[in-house]
């Protein structure tokens, strides 16, 4: 069968299963990003206040609701509150600052960014000896802010990013409002079936980031090598007249039951991500897709490693 365009979520909200990610997305570039995005058929957004483009982001999705192209409630836009804001009481306030920031009256996807805190009063990215940044806060604490920004119908849906095994399940014991998603890593060289199973069994959909390798990182010492540019990847394309992104975006939607948010700031590219629903991968071009899995990361974010809430110490 070929991939799901859709996905349901816990709370019965449908998530399109590709969305356009905004990371480095650069302000003067994302917006005609977004349209472009818009135009061709994308009605996920992913993004986050670290970023430091959601006005751009939401300039252009304002524009293309003002001109009839699109509807609010046709569009899903997802958000992330920031490590120095856990503590429950910043949360609302965090948010309202990210609807502010995009002229919208409500998210539909509202994410805890990483399981770990930094000192509110501390830097956003901390350098240097990162120890005296850190806050203990626990993420079960900002989850309560998290389910209260739902109460006030800021967000239709609250998730989590970056979240292990058992920190999904900690909170999914703990909690009042499930998280409908974990956005994590996932690409060929990660592909993360232990912990997809882990989220499925749970109700909680997968979101997968940097799904292209961050292509842009080829070569960069210390980085996995993208699959988009394995040469076994580029003849499978070949087959059904694809590219290598397409294969691998086409490989974790239907293959891995993935939702994949690859950023792009070319509109060709842009297009070209979103052509990934009309192939089916033979069972040899899975296995060998499978067989690429090495569990390196391209965001270990290992400076926070010491920190009692990382999660990549534990094996998923
Ligand atoms: N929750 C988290 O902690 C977290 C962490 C990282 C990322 N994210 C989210 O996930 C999104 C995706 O991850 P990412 O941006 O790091 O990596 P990615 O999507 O794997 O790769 C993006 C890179 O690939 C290039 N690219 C896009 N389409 C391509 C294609 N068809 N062929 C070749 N190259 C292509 C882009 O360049 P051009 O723009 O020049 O096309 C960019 O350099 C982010 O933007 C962000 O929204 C979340």
């Amino acid at each position: 069968m070929s991939p799901p365009k859709h996905i349901k979520l816990n709370n019965g909200i449908e998530l399109a299963t590709i969305g356009l990610g905004t990371y480095r997305s650069q302000p003067g570039q994302v917006e005609e990003a977004v349209k472009a995005a818009i135009d061709i058929g994308y009605r996920h957004f992913d993004c986050a206040s670290i970023y430091g483009n959601e006005k751009e982001v939401g300039n252009a999705i304002n524009e293309k609701i003002a001109s009839g192209t699109v509807k609010r409630e046709e569009l899903f836009i997802t958000s992330k509150l920031w490590n120095n804001f856990h503590v429950k009481a910043a949360v609302v306030p965090k948010l309202k600052e990210s609807l502010e920031a995009f002229n919208l009256d409500y998210l539909d996807l509202y994410l805890v960014h990483w399981p770990y805190a930094f000192k509110e009063d501390g830097p956003l990215l901390p350098t240097g000896n990162v120890k005296e940044f850190f806050s203990d806060i626990d993420y079960l604490e900002t989850w309560q802010g998290m389910e209260e920004a739902v109460k006030l119908g800021l967000t239709k849906s609250i998730g989590v990013s970056n979240f292990n095994a058992e920190q999904i399940d900690r909170l999914v014991k703990n909690c009042t409002v499930k998280p409908v998603v974990n956005q994590v890593e996932c690409n060929p060289n990660l592909n993360q079936k232990k912990l997809i199973k882990f989220c499925q069994d749970r109700e909680v959909v997968v979101v997968g980031y940097c799904p292209l390798g961050r292509s842009e990182y080829v070569g960069r010492p210390g980085f996995p090598e993208p699959t988009i540019f394995d040469a076994k990847v580029a003849e499978i394309g070949k087959k059904f007249n694809k590219t290598s992104a397409q294969v691998v975006l086409n490989y974790i939607i239907n293959n891995l039951g993935v939702v994949v948010i690859p950023k792009s700031v070319s509109p060709s590219r842009i297009k070209e991500n979103f052509e990934v629903f009309d192939f089916v991968l033979d069972c040899q071009d899975v296995a060998y897709l499978d067989s690429c899995n090495k569990n390196q990361r391209v965001c270990p974010s290992s400076d926070f490693k010491d920190h009692k809430y990382y999660s990549f110490n534990a094996e998923f």
